[in-house]
């Protein structure tokens, strides 16, 4: 969980190469559902691209079609969902389903600044979902993508507006999510600022603390 431009799409792909396990990301599904100009891009396009939550209970489906896949079998990485508090209870209810246990919900935070520069300057692959900076993480050949050599694109949502108003979101509506993972004793919070390697490191002590000691 985090903010928008945080890292969590950073280091949930690292993640989940290293544990190896699937990633699932929410906004990766909803931006492929409006580019392959599905049923279900025409329903959601209006919110995904100006940065306003999805309905809970489409996104629930989408979630639950997700997990029961199996390659998530032997387990994933989350990566922008729940991000509400009825999301939460819609998690809870699927987990549950398939018999499995949350391992740990992690917070990742960096300032409003920092995060408005690294999604202005954010661009992705729209082919293999490969994620650059244009000063932090360049592309080998300027405008390709380093794993595909597809064009990199910027996100219709990475405009200044449409980021502070998602911001804005974020607090209004995940932060009650947040409370209440806070409130189990689930949340462990990482600070996103700084390489991303070091936050990579700092993301997995926190989530394996065992093999600290
Ligand atoms: P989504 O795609 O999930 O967007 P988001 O939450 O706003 O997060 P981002 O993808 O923008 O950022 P990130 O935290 O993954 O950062 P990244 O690693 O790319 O969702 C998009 C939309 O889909 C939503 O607005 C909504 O409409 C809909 N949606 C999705 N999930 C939903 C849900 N559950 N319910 C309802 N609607 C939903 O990094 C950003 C940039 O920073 C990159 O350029 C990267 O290279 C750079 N960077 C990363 N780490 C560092 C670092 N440590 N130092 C310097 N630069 C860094």
């Amino acid at each position: 969980m985090g903010p928008p431009g945080v890292g969590k799409g950073t280091q949930a792909v690292r993640l989940a190469r290293r544990l190896g396990v699937v990633h699932v990301a929410t906004g990766d599904i909803l931006r492929d559902a409006v580019q392959g100009a599905t049923a279900l891009g025409a329903r959601v396009r209006e919110y995904v691209d100006g940065g306003s939550l999805v309905p809970d209970a489409l996104v629930g489906d989408l979630i639950e079609e997700r997990l029961g896949s199996p390659d998530a079998a032997a387990g994933f990485v989350l990566d922008g969902f729940p991000r509400t508090a009825e999301q939460v209870a819609i998690l809870d209810r699927v987990l549950a389903n398939l018999g499995v246990t949350l391992d740990r919900v992690v917070l990742l935070r960096a300032p409003d600044g920092e995060i408005v520069d690294r999604l202005t300057g954010r661009r992705v692959c729209p082919t293999c979902k490969a994620v650059f900076h244009v000063r932090n993480r360049p592309p080998r050949v300027s405008g390709r993508c380093d794993e595909c050599g597809d064009g990199l694109v910027q996100r219709k949502d990475d405009v200044e507006d449409v980021i502070r108003g998602r911001l804005a979101v974020f607090l209004e509506q995940t932060e009650p999510a947040i409370r209440l993972y806070r409130e189990r004793g689930a949340l462990r919070d990482v600070d996103s600022f700084g390489d991303p390697e070091a936050v990579a490191e700092r993301l997995w002590d926190v989530l394996t603390p065992e093999s600290r000691s």
